[in-house]
């Protein structure tokens, strides 16, 4: 039986998927039959989805198999009560790879001060700080996922202390694991550098307050690429001007784009970035489509799937 596939993400982004999803859909030796109308929707067993897609309604899409989302956050249509087939998010190699790359690049500015050298060209010989070694580091990541994990290995690599919080027990070589309310506690004491990686599930939203930001060290700083709703935005704002939290580097915000009269924006302990910290790439997000597609065919357990109950 040849698979029905809708393509219903980005319009513009549609060349590239057509002809990288047929490629990936040969590779895995699945027979599917890609288009990007709807059509007759009750032939499609497959949406390869982006939730700003005009297709907000489910219910005419009877025989469904799965929705494929392009998108590795799944708040904006988790709740949709006509999408009652299996949800899957989007894992892939490539925005895994960036998020790493981003994450590290931003570190290792706070880890090394970079700022003063960059910022500060103004003829003064500024040589007075010798900055620790990454091993003198705490740096925490909060979420052990597919990109928090990823995240938390290549720092442990690079030489820090790294330790990690999830919903569930962990054990990872050279990775300090936390779980719950006071494993939370514990590794926000110790952790200089804080990085976001968990969704924004009801549990999650602002994990960051003025409680937990005033256990952290003096000075410390955070990286927020995963949501904005896990920081209380007005308590960040109030430990950056008491120097509680030296700097914040936010790339999600509670509203996208960031308002031009956020404070965010015109404050100088925050740099804010238009959530470029990782995205989709075609090339390896067709590999997980196509490797999903090729598990529902075979009547396989799907990757990545969504636990409706938990919200990610
Ligand atoms: N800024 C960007 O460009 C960008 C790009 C992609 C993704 N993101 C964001 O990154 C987030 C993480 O992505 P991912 O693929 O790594 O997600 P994931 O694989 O689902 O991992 C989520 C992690 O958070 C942990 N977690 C969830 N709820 C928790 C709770 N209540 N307490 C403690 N830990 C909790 C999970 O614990 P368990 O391991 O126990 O399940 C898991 O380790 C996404 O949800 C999205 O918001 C941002």
């Amino acid at each position: 039986m040849t698979a029905q596939v809708f393509y219903a993400g980005e319009p513009d982004e549609w060349p590239v998927y057509e002809e990288e999803l047929a490629a990936a859909f040969q590779r895995v030796g699945v027979e599917a039959a890609l288009r990007n109308a709807v059509g007759d929707a009750a032939d499609i067993d497959y949406i390869v989805y982006a939730p700003s897609s005009p297709i907000q309604d489910f219910s005419p899409f009877t025989s469904l198999k799965a929705v494929l989302s392009l998108w590795a956050g799944v708040e904006a249509f988790r709740g949709n009560k006509s999408l009652t087939r299996p949800l899957a998010r989007m894992v892939e190699t490539g925005m895994i790879e960036g998020m790493v790359e981003w994450v590290l690049g931003h570190v290792m500015r706070y880890h090394l001060g970079l700022d003063a050298h960059i910022c500060g060209q103004d003829g003064v010989w500024r040589n007075d700080v010798t900055p620790p070694l990454a091993r003198q580091r705490v740096v925490g990541v909060l979420g052990l996922g597919a990109l928090g994990l990823a995240v938390a290995r290549r720092l442990r690599d690079v030489g820090f202390q790294v330790g990690g919080w999830s919903r569930s027990a962990k054990t990872e070589p050279g990775i300090e694991c936390f779980t719950g309310r006071n494993g939370l506690k514990d590794l926000l004491g110790q952790s200089e550098i804080l990085v976001l990686l968990v969704p924004n599930t009801a549990e999650t939203e602002n994990l960051l307050n003025a409680g937990t930001l005033a256990l952290m060290p003096k000075g410390a700083r955070i990286i927020n690429p995963g949501r904005g709703p896990l920081i209380e935005d007005a308590a960040l704002l109030a430990a950056l001007d008491t120097g509680q939290i030296g700097h914040a580097t936010l790339d999600v915000f509670r509203t996208e784009p960031l308002p031009l009269d956020h404070a965010y924006w015109a404050h100088p302990k925050v740099t804010a970035t238009p959530h470029i910290a990782s995205a989709t790439r075609v090339f390896t997000a067709c590999e997980t489509i196509a490797e999903n597609v090729r598990r529902g065919e075979a009547g396989e357990a799907l990757l990545h799937l969504v636990d409706r109950e938990q919200g990610y």
